[in-house]
């Protein structure tokens, strides 16, 4: 958020010299879903990214209080405001990146899978406007369970012609954001230092952070990286437990997604060597998708990077997590063909 923040003032200089005719380039990002509980400050943040040009937010209901709210920040972008379904093509025309927080969110005892009934219709609905509208921006996928909405999209853009695989990205970024966290504080390192790869999946045990390959090393004994991926994989539900009914994570997601927006606009505009992880069409394993480090460039993903060395206790985690993963993509896979 620092650099995000450094980056705006940065931006409102350049502005004033004349933006539009520099170096960035114009960039629309829209954001389905922008009037919920990730949506809003989602929206605050890629308001103050500069390298959006055009911010469209898009919800159902709500959104015209946060485009007007949003949109008095003096920073590069203008921001307008959808609401309904009927004006679903006017806030994705031109879109670069289309980041969808659209849906339902978990309550104490649920599993990100008992939101698929709600959630999987309204990713299905919004990515066929996508189809139709803005059929070559980046997708990021936020709405939940990730592990199945990513290959519905997938379906929904293969029926209409539009699938690019290097277009569409699950965003699993919250939990190499919580990964880094805990690992700084039990390694005793500067967090803004620390890298860590999540590689699998977006829910429970398909989320796999390799902290045998953290940096800065820090030799942590056995028990203390086994709770470490314990408490990555159950991030989210401590959220949700300790909101008491009142929704999963909304903040640090926004923080995490407006990273990965962030990465996307970098790769589109030539920026080298930028590299995330996300949940991809994958030949990395034998699963159809799969989280792992993603390198991003002007076409979406350039190159979908290896595993590297894994810890016993990671080979182990990567076998258990494959047959959760194969049968939530496989279900995505089916809803989107039934119905
Ligand atoms: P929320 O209920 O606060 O907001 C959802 C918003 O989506 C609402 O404003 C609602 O009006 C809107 N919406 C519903 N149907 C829509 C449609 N057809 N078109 C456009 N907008 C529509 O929920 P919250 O907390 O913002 O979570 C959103 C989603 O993000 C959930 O599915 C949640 O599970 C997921 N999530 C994903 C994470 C990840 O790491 N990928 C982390 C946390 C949440």
């Amino acid at each position: 958020l620092r650099s995000l923040l450094r980056n705006s003032s940065d931006a409102s200089r350049v502005t004033r010299r004349g933006f539009a005719s520099g170096s960035a380039p114009e960039r629309k990002v829209a954001i389905l879903g922008a009037a919920g509980g990730i949506g809003q400050p989602l929206s605050l943040l890629m308001k103050l990214n500069p390298l959006v040009s055009h911010l469209s937010l898009f919800d159902i209901a709500g959104t015209p209080g946060v485009a007007a709210d949003v949109s008095h920040i003096n920073t590069r972008s203008e921001v307008v405001g959808f609401m309904g379904d009927e004006n679903l093509g006017k806030a994705l025309e031109g879109a670069d990146v289309v980041i969808i927080p659209a849906g339902v969110p978990r309550k104490p005892g649920m599993t990100r899978d008992d939101l698929f009934n709600i959630n999987a219709g309204i990713v299905k609905s919004l990515c066929a406007g996508i189809a139709k509208y803005c059929p070559n921006a980046l997708v990021n996928m936020i709405s939940n369970p990730v592990n199945s909405t990513v290959p519905i999209a997938a379906e929904v853009f293969k029926k209409a012609g539009t699938y690019d695989e290097k277009r569409l990205f699950g965003v699993t970024t919250l939990d190499v954001v919580r990964a880094k966290t805990f690992y700084a504080g039990k390694a005793n390192v500067n967090v803004a230092e620390v890298n860590v790869p999540v590689i699998g999946g977006h829910a429970g045990v398909t989320i796999l952070p390799l902290f045998s390959q953290a940096t800065p090393q820090a030799n942590l004994p056995h028990d203390v990286i086994v709770a470490l991926t314990k408490r990555t994989q159950d991030g989210g539900t401590e959220v949700v437990e300790a909101k008491a009914g009142k929704g999963s994570a909304t903040l640090s997601m926004a923080y995490a997604g407006a990273i990965f927006a962030d990465a996307c606009l970098k790769g589109l505009n030539g920026v080298p060597d930028v590299v995330e992880c996300s949940f991809v069409q994958s030949t990395v394993t034998e699963l159809p998708f799969f989280a792992s480090k993603v390198r991003l460039g002007k076409n979406g993903v350039e190159e979908v990077l290896g595993l590297g060395s894994l810890s016993d206790f990671e080979k182990e985690g990567l076998e258990k997590l494959k047959p959760e993963l194969k049968s939530s993509i496989e279900k995505g896979i089916q809803f989107a063909n039934q119905n």
